[in-house]
């Protein structure tokens, strides 16, 4: 089996990429930025048809986007390009080559009033982001057996990256207070446990919609305490705020979080609890100092 994994520079990208290459599933990444990947940006319709050339993919995971919920709201027409129109010039290759396609969509597709949610429940986007991220994932649908992943809150431990545990790991070292939504409820999921959960789906053809996230529902407040329980901060340098304190451009789901029945029924198992991936993280860091 050939792997392309468009966005193999990202968060969930980079976690794929491993676990292929442990795996021993021969892959190519895509980067707009070079050093050992494709070249491929979403908004350029020519980028996209000459990885395809090239790689040659049995199956592809579209891990790109548009992925800063503000920048979104503030250029919903690039947002629009990178996260709906990108997505279906993939699907449209797929469908050329016949590979099978897995997309990354989103919590965001909710309007966080009634979470957790499962993977039937009527989607209402509030923001942007979330809007143009079901546009995509529509697009993707539409190509026979294709599966899209719906997940939240993806931290791991990535200096390259910007997710939430390592924008506390960050605050933490500068000694600057960080300001965490106490209002926002969801299923942090560890990177590489969702990377894993998602190669399995696959390698089983599932297809449709299937959430992928961890199975503790808990405000982002919440999570970062359990994360400075883990790595042995004291939290005071964290500041509970409500949402609607944060002047954040794009609106947020507030009651969100993903339900994950359907994974469970499907691979035998849901993915381990926070507190046991807060506790990698926490080797990974001991091993860094
Ligand atoms: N992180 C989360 O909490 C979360 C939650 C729900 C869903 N998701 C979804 O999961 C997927 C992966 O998220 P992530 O956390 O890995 O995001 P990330 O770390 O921000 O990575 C984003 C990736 O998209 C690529 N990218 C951005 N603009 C692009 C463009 N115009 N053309 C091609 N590639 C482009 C970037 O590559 P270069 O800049 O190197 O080109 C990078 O590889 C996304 O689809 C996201 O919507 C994420």
């Amino acid at each position: 089996m050939k792997a392309l994994i468009i966005g193999a520079s990202g968060q969930v990208g980079g976690a794929l990429s491993a676990l292929c290459v442990r795996r021993r599933i021969e892959v190519y990444g895509t980067s707009r930025k070079g050093q050992g990947f494709l070249y491929l940006d979403l908004s350029d319709e020519t980028s996209v048809r000459d990885a395809f050339v090239k790689a040659r993919p049995d199956v592809v995971f579209l891990c790109s986007a548009m992925t800063h919920v503000d920048s979104c709201e503030r250029d919903p027409e690039l947002a629009r390009l990178v996260n709906a129109e990108g997505p279906a010039l993939v699907a449209g290759e797929c469908r050329k080559v016949g590979a099978k396609l897995v997309y990354f969509s989103t919590e965001y597709v909710f309007d966080g009033s009634a979470g957790p949610y499962g993977e039937g429940d009527p989607v209402c986007p509030v923001s942007a982001y979330g809007r143009t991220k079901l546009e995509g994932e529509r697009a993707v649908l539409d190509v026979e057996g294709a599966l899209s992943v719906r997940t939240t809150v993806v931290y791991s431990h990535n200096p390259a990256s910007k997710n939430f545990v390592m924008q506390l790991i960050s605050s933490q070292r500068s000694g600057a207070r960080m300001r965490v939504p106490s209002d926002q409820f969801s299923t942090p999921t560890y990177a590489p446990e969702l990377a894993s959960a998602v190669l399995d789906l696959a390698g089983k053809g599932a297809s449709g919609i299937y959430n992928v996230a961890g199975p503790d529902c808990m405000s982002r407040y919440e999570f970062a305490l359990r994360a400075c329980a883990a790595f042995g901060f004291n939290p005071a340098f964290l500041e509970p705020k409500l949402t609607a304190e944060l002047g954040q451009a794009a609106a947020r789901p507030l009651k969100a979080g993903l339900r994950t029945g359907k994974l469970a029924a499907e691979l035998g198992r849901s993915l381990p609890p926070s507190e046991e991936s807060l506790r990698k993280i926490a080797a990974i860091m001991k091993q860094y100092e």
